[in-house]
């Protein structure tokens, strides 16, 4: 998820550093805006080295006119680009012109032309706070529908007790990560891009009535589907058989074992710009399937499986410059098996969750996952819904094309 975070000139700025953190820590990308006054109190060179962009400061440019125009339409492709606007700390200053629809610099004006949704977090003193004229703006702005992470009370930084401090940052980021999840509006930021991703399980036959298979539902990988196709990518899903509507937009091939998954995969790999492998693909098959039904006899039995082929493996050779984003289903070592698997299978990224917790294993809608990137970098994505960590993974995957061309 896109997210400006826009900083007013209080002495709270400082904690909008930990929130823009917080925000990078679940996964979303962060464009900070500062107002002049903002920077009386902290430099943008913090929130450029925590958010890897460049702060954006005024509106009007000193330099030549080509200049002037370029970054007077930059907060018309800010307000495109991002899907929620939060201001930390709002001051009351800030929260009047909001308001009244005032557009005197880069913050103001970006808010008029924001269509996504707006979360404010105020902080000032307590008698600011107070004032008839404090309550009647913030009475404006949620009339228009816009979130306020109402400031705590305790000792303020002018030495009065009260109501104005700036909540918590990461209440702040918990409140933001809610309304991405609940919000349909989504950067059309996969426009041009051709995803192959699988999800469920394979079925590998034993006889015409048996098979082996595993717990995979494939919602993290519809999930994977459905966001790929409302950010504007072709999708391509090949699927297990798996119990779940196909995701609008996606072009689903159906496939039951292992051998099928591999077969459909590289007849597809040749369009694809990015691959997703989040299907839970049976290690093992067995090679003859007996044509008739086994019957059950007193005696013990046993079967000689022989290994499916490894889809990711195989991908990790053919890739070329194709971005590679394995799975990695784990009871254990989570993050050492994942690193582990990135480099055998010649993965970009894996994404690696514990799979023995109930609340976010297979089955579940929710999930908890650790994203381990051919960079070195780990990240961890907090519990949510899997469409949400499906956007998130997406996000990670945009930047690291960004990283890795840059490192070319
Ligand atoms: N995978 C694959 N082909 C296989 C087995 C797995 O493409 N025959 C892919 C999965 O889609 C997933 C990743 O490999 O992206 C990891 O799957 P996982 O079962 O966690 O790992 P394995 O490689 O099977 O290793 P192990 O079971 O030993 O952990």
């Amino acid at each position: 998820m896109n997210v400006v975070l826009g900083v007013g000139g209080g002495i709270a700025a400082y904690k909008s550093a930990e929130l823009a953190r917080a925000l990078m820590e679940r996964g979303m990308r962060v464009q900070v805006v500062m107002t002049q006054a903002a920077r009386e109190f902290i430099t943008p060179l913090t929130f450029a080295s925590l958010t890897g962009r460049k702060v954006i400061t005024g509106l009007f440019s000193s330099a030549g006119p080509e200049e002037t125009l370029s970054s007077a339409i930059e907060h018309i492709a800010v307000a495109q680009d991002n899907e929620i606007l939060v201001i930390a700390p709002a001051t009351a200053d800030l929260l009047a012109r909001l308001a009244h629809g005032l557009a005197d610099d880069f913050l103001t004006t970006l808010y008029l032309a924001f269509t996504g949704r707006v979360v404010l977090a105020p902080a000032m003193n307590n008698n600011m706070w107070m004032h008839p004229a404090t309550q009647d703006n913030l009475a404006v702005l949620r009339k228009r529908g816009h979130v306020i992470v109402e400031p705590d009370e305790g000792l303020l930084a002018c030495g009065a007790n009260g109501p104005g401090r700036l909540a918590e940052p990461d209440k702040i980021a918990g409140v933001i990560v809610d309304l991405g999840a609940a919000s349909s509006f989504h950067a059309r930021d996969l426009e041009g891009e051709t995803v192959l991703i699988t999800a469920g399980p394979t079925q590998e036959p034993l006889d015409p009535v048996r098979f082996i298979s595993n717990r995979s539902s494939g919602k993290m990988g519809y999930a994977l589907a459905d966001a790929a196709a409302e950010r504007g990518a072709q999708v391509i899903l090949v699927s297990g058989p798996v119990q779940l509507s196909e995701p609008q937009g996606a072009r689903v091939v159906h496939v039951r074992t292992a051998h099928e998954m591999h077969d459909a995969v590289m007849a597809h790999l040749s369009e694809a710009g990015i691959i997703v492998k989040a299907a839970a693909v049976a290690d093992y098959h067995l090679a003859q399937v007996p044509r008739n039904k086994i019957k059950k006899t007193a005696m013990r039995m046993s079967m000689d499986l022989d290994p499916t082929p490894d889809i990711l493996a195989e991908l990790g050779q053919k890739k070329g410059d194709r971005l590679l984003i394995g799975f990695a289903a784990e009871t254990e070592n989570l993050i050492e098996s994942a690193r582990q698997k990135l480099r055998s299978k010649n993965c970009d990224m894996v994404v690696a969750n514990l799979v023995n917790q109930e609340a976010t294993g297979f089955e579940s809608d929710e999930n908890e996952v650790v994203l381990v990137l051919s960079t070195g970098e780990t990240i961890p994505l907090s519990r949510a819904p899997k469409r949400e960590i499906a956007d998130r993974i997406f996000d990670q995957v945009l930047k690291l094309r960004l990283a890795l061309h840059a490192a070319q």
